[in-house]
């Protein structure tokens, strides 16, 4: 698939996701998602990839979807094609870790796309909201739920209800973002933890990522007896083994992916 509203590129071992629809602050419209689920798709089935960053511009990650695309949409169209069911989820479905690395706006669907990622490392001018009740809508990719786990109801109600900005400094304070660092330090910090998770065991990260996202699906009983057998299932891999030996050795692991 040749791309025209997103920018691929390699870091070693991270891939790099830019939407790039610089003219609409990045605006998402259905071209731009399909690309960014067929990036996300081949990054998951690249075996040297271990990570994903997603970015946006310096002024926006993206500020929400196109609302040009949408405006003319019926329920019935909306209802048939599963308008944001069938590829906007890619992005939260992937099994690799993905990391958000968020400046400018990132509002309606440009922060639930955000919200979709592992985590969020935030630019200082960063600005995340939910604006779509000022267009006689709701968030409809994931806010309502994705956010209120995230920052608790009273928040996310303020944000969803009034369309009030959180600013980064806000957002860090609430727990929507894992840390705030300098609009020109994002991108070295964000690869820098990218890289960070790369160098781990890969198995071991996807096991680590798919076992806290079930804390999100289940009681805290039965997510307690995942962590334990996927724990348990840890003892197969060749990477345990070299991970604890070279703690014994006083040597850096040479991990193995497997
Ligand atoms: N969709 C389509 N186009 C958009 C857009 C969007 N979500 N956001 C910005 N643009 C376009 C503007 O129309 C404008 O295009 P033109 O130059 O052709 O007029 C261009 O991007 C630049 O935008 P502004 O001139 O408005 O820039 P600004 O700096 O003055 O304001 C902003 C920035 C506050 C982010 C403002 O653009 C804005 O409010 N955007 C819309 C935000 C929004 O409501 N997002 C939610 C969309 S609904 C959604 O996401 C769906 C969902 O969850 C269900």
């Amino acid at each position: 698939m040749a791309y025209e509203n997103i920018l691929v590129d390699e870091n070693g071992h991270v891939g790099i996701i830019t939407l790039n629809r610089p003219d609409v602050l990045n605006a998402l419209n259905s071209a731009l998602i399909e690309e960014l689920s067929d990036a996300i798709e081949k990054f998951e089935n690249n075996d040297t990839i271990g990570c994903v960053v997603l970015k946006g511009s310096d002024k926006a990650f993206a500020a929400g979807a196109d609302i040009k695309e949408m405006q003319p949409k019926t329920y019935m169209g909306a209802y048939k094609e599963d308008y944001f069911t069938r590829t906007w989820e890619r992005v939260a479905d992937c099994r690799k870790p993905v990391i958000a690395a968020v400046a400018g706006y990132a509002l309606g669907g440009g922060c639930e796309l955000a919200l979709m990622c592992d985590f969020i490392i935030a630019a200082e001018n960063a600005k995340f909201g939910q604006p779509e009740i000022t267009l006689a809508v709701m968030p409809g990719i994931g806010g309502t739920q994705r956010l209120t786990r995230l920052v608790g109801k009273s928040k996310a109600m303020e944000m969803c209800l009034t369309g009030r900005m959180m600013d980064a400094e806000e957002a860090e304070r609430s727990g929507l973002v894992s840390r705030v660092v300098s609009l020109e330090d994002l991108h070295d910090e964000t690869l820098k933890a990218a890289n960070k998770i790369c160098d781990f065991s890969h198995p071991i990260v996807m096991l680590t990522k798919e076992t806290i996202n079930r804390a999100y699906e289940t009681t805290l009983a039965e997510g307690i007896r995942f962590e334990r057998r996927m724990f348990h299932s840890m003892f197969a891999t060749a990477d345990q083994k070299e991970g604890m030996l070279a703690f014994i050795e006083k040597r850096k692991a040479q991990f193995k992916h497997r």
